[in-house]
């Protein structure tokens, strides 16, 4: 199913559906099959990867490919290579020298079902792979294409976006942080990859630069949404909904926008940078109403 919907025709969940059948299958196929004495790592890394995700960055991947007219098979590759590096942040957040969370995905983390040693080496075989996909002939018949999209992932993983981002997140726990602290903490360790899965597609179809600043603008405002309402499901979701515990923010002393202006405010500023969002698309008319409504999807949702 093609995802340029926004014609009506699917819900938006209609299309995640079938969008993440699609990535899971390319998942599936480019995962390491477990074999030999260290069939382990790859029994842990399908483990966590193939777990019910939302698939959300590489939907995103897929939807602004589709505004260039980018081969699919192509614009998949790139899905998957995102899905990949976020799967594993999100390993090692979970482990108990970062987050300490058991449940991730609605089954026990990587940490508790395997072990620690094995969900670092998972993560860091995960993100690798990533690279590795992207570099592939396959992905690209330019290799400056290829370039580009490497160089952009190993920016918005590494010191500059998710990682540093991260460090941040861990440096003022328990600690006042101040508006711009906190702003600046989740552009980096969420924002960053969201607004890779975004340009992503750009990259693979040669956009024009004005295209890539405007999808770059919507990633930014997105991605400080889509960690506003992470954190304010952390207060008001339930396991059973996101699939990993609740509540674990306020515990930890957590830096949130929820714990600097409350449930209301929090909630009106992810609703204004999802307005802003969609605005920031209005020069791509009808072809980006699925990114739209994502947009809308990213406040609303209660997983
Ligand atoms: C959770 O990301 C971590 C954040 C960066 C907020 P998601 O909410 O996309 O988690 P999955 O991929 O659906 O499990
Ligand atoms: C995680 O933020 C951001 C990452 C880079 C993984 P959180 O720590 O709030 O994510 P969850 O709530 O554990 O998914
Ligand atoms: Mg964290
Ligand atoms: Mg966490
Ligand atoms: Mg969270």
């Amino acid at each position: 199913m093609s995802i340029q919907l926004g014609k009506g025709v699917a819900s938006v969940a209609e299309v995640m559906t079938a969008a993440t059948a699609e990535i899971d299958g390319v998942l599936q196929n480019l995962l390491p099959e477990p074999s030999g004495p260290e069939r382990r790592l790859a029994e842990a890394m399908r483990y966590s990867v193939l777990a019910p995700g939302k698939r959300f960055r590489p939907i995103l991947a897929l939807a602004t490919a589709e505004l260039f007219n980018v081969p699919r098979r192509a614009a998949l590759r790139v899905a998957v290579a995102v899905e990949l590096a976020h799967t594993y942040s999100l390993v090692h957040d979970d482990l108990p020298c970062m987050d300490d969370d058991d449940m991730r995905r609605g089954q026990p983390s990587l940490h508790k079902k395997f072990d620690e040693a094995t969900a670092v080496l998972a993560g860091d075989a995960l993100l690798p792979l990533a690279f590795e996909i992207m570099a592939h002939v396959e992905t690209h018949a330019d290799a400056e294409v290829r370039v580009e999209l490497v160089r952009a992932l190993a920016e918005a993983a590494g010191p500059r976006g998710m990682v540093g981002g991260q460090m941040i997140d861990l440096t003022v726990e328990h600690k006042p942080a101040d508006i711009g602290t906190i702003t600046r903490m989740q552009q980096l360790k969420t924002g960053a990859l969201i607004a890779f899965a975004c340009e992503a597609g750009a990259v693979l179809g040669k956009a024009p630069t004005s295209a890539r600043h405007a999808l770059r603008a919507y990633a930014r405002d997105l991605g400080l949404a889509f960690q506003i309402v992470d954190d304010l499901l952390d207060v008001e979701g339930s396991q059973e909904e996101t699939g990993k515990r609740v509540g674990k923010d306020a515990s930890l002393g957590k830096a949130t926008f929820v714990a600097l202006l409350g449930i209301d405010r929090a909630r009106t500023q992810a609703a204004i940078l999802a307005d802003q969002a969609v605005a920031h698309l209005d020069v791509f008319g009808e072809r980006a109403a699925f990114l739209k409504r994502l947009a809308r999807f990213v406040v609303q949702r209660s997983h």
